[in-house]
């Protein structure tokens, strides 16, 4: 890359603060500090059995669609294996396994069951993206509706595309879609989503918390059965990336990357890194 994405647009340089954490990169897993880094990372602890009526809204049919158009486009892998990182409940495996030999990976086990429930066929892989070893490469890896963002520490998002590069194929492309740019992120909003079913209501409520370069969203659930009505919270903190960071991790891994001009959600960046052939 000579500061140009694959189809020329100019990147503005980044360098990244020194980490703040050290030189604690993960290189085998399975430490004590590990695994409690793991336990803190997972976020749907709550709301993980209620995520796919939360986002049944989201089109995962047309999402899918556009990113097979740009797995035509842009993979030079001869190949059709697909690894959908941060895949949650499947729900985009479900379409891109019609086309691809795919299987997934998630952090949290409760939307991995959901996930297994739904595409029987398929593996997946309990693992955190900063640092997995499947001991296999693909051809395509996806990483979609902002998962990224739960990344927050900038080594660690390095470290994460290392590990998408270490499985992808020469000429293999990595799909990842980044969360809000810091310069549209409105804090103060007040976000609301509702669930309404015959048996089932849920609203969940949060209102942004811009906490530089991090954002906390704390969500309110009330959620009613017909065994009564509930309260529960759940804390989410995203990081909001430049694309120049994203770049820069990209690069610091190995790839070229560019920034696709139209991403799958409006205001939300998208990328396409390929491993040199
Ligand atoms: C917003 S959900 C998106 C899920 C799915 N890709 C979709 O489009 O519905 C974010 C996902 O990232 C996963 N996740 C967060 N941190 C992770 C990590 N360090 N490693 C693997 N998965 C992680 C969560 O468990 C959750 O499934």
């Amino acid at each position: 890359m000579d500061g140009r994405g694959f189809h020329g647009e100019s990147l503005t340089a980044y360098r990244p603060e020194p980490s703040k954490r050290g030189n604690n990169h993960r290189k085998n897993g399975g430490t004590v500090a590990n695994t409690s880094k793991r336990e803190e990372s997972k976020v749907f602890t709550k709301s993980a059995r209620y995520y796919d009526k939360l986002y049944a809204w989201k089109d995962y049919v047309a999402e899918s669609a556009n990113v097979r158009a740009l797995i035509e486009e842009h993979g030079r892998s001869p190949g059709n294996r697909l690894l959908d990182v941060a895949c949650g409940t499947g729900m985009h495996l479900a379409q891109l396994s019609k086309h691809y030999d795919a299987s997934g990976l998630d952090l949290d086990e409760n939307l991995l069951a959901i996930a297994r429930t739904r595409c029987p066929d398929l593996a997946f892989h309990h693992a955190d993206m900063r640092d997995f070893d499947l001991g296999e490469t693909f051809d395509v890896v996806t990483c979609l509706f902002s998962s990224i963002a739960y990344i927050i520490e900038y080594d660690d998002l390095v470290s994460a595309f290392r590990a998408f590069y270490r499985h992808l194929a020469p000429g293999g492309a990595a799909i990842v879609e980044g969360f809000i740019r810091p310069e549209d992120w409105k804090p103060g909003h007040i976000h609301a989503l509702h669930v309404d079913e015959p048996d089932l209501k849920i609203t969940r409520m949060n209102v942004s918390q811009r906490r530089d370069p991090l954002v906390h969203m704390e969500f309110h659930y009330l959620i009613g059965t017909k065994d009564g009505v509930t309260h529960e919270t759940e804390l989410h903190v995203s990081r909001l990336y430049s694309d120049a960071e994203f770049q820069s991790a990209f690069e610091a891994a190995g790839f070229d990357v560019k920034l696709v001009d139209e991403g799958l959600m409006t205001s939300r960046s998208l990328f396409v890194a390929r491993k040199p052939e």
